[in-house]
């Protein structure tokens, strides 16, 4: 298993906020991508046992938990994890005790990978399919609590229209979070000024979750925003 930290899903266009346009296309922000990822690390986890990238490192999955713990969600909450990739994140939940835990991701590689690692770990309770989150089904809802970890950094990647794709995550999140759900989401190429603004109708911030701080050429600032929100 390797941790990987946020420089494997920056695109910034230019220095500074992204601003309305977004990034830079990038070929991170397209399916054919994931799919080859997840294969590949399918391979390795099949030949290795290897479950492959954690993005941005174990300590952003013990800070999910850890949140999950401190504001004593019911083990029996419907937890739904966006992109899940490999799954360690539902692992983990399902470790704790977590019962009601839903695992999607629009690659089919990541949630044949997902499954494996599931299977091995013994868990059972933990549901995984094959969906695109900017285009669910209408059975995909309730959940109160929904957590992103890099997968609406890559969506804002996308080459075909990302403002766009943008809008509809919002919708998506709206749709399937319950009223006063809440949306955990990290983010590597996002501030959290920035998503505060991505994410200003229909949710409030709830809390700021501390996350590791750099410091270069004088300036500093967090690699990484961790953020709570609430669904009003
Ligand atoms: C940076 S990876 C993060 C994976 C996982 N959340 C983790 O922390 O290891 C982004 C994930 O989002 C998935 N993804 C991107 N766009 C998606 C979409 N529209 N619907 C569902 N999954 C998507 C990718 O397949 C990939 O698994």
């Amino acid at each position: 298993m390797s941790a990987r930290g946020g420089a494997g899903l920056t695109a910034r266009s230019r220095e500074g906020s992204p601003g309305a346009g977004g990034f830079a296309p990038s070929a991170l922000g397209t399916r054919e991508h994931w799919d080859a990822v997840y294969e590949r690390e399918l391979h390795t986890f099949q030949e290795y046992g290897d479950t492959g990238e954690i993005w941005f490192g174990e300590e952003s999955v013990n800070r999910l938990l850890r949140w999950m713990q401190r504001h004593k969600i019911p083990l029996d909450a419907a937890v739904l994890d966006i992109g899940t990739g490999n799954g360690v994140l539902l692992v983990e939940l399902a470790k704790l005790g977590f019962s009601n835990i839903t695992g999607i991701d629009y690659s089919p590689s990541a949630i044949q990978l997902s499954g494996s690692i599931i299977e091995k770990e013994g868990l059972s309770n933990i549901t995984l399919k094959v969906e695109d989150f900017l285009n669910l089904p209408t059975e995909l809802s309730g959940f109160h609590v929904c957590i992103d970890k890099g997968t609406f950094d890559a969506i804002s990647l996308n080459p075909d229209n990302a403002i766009e794709k943008r809008k509809q995550y919002v919708n998506s999140l709206s749709r399937v979070l319950k009223v006063n759900g809440f949306f955990l989401i990290t983010s590597c190429n996002w501030t959290k000024e920035e998503l505060l603004n991505e994410f200003c109708e229909g949710f409030e911030l709830f809390e700021v979750l501390p996350t590791p701080k750099f410091s270069f050429g004088g300036r500093s600032g967090n690699s990484v925003a961790a953020l709570v929100f609430q669904k009003t």
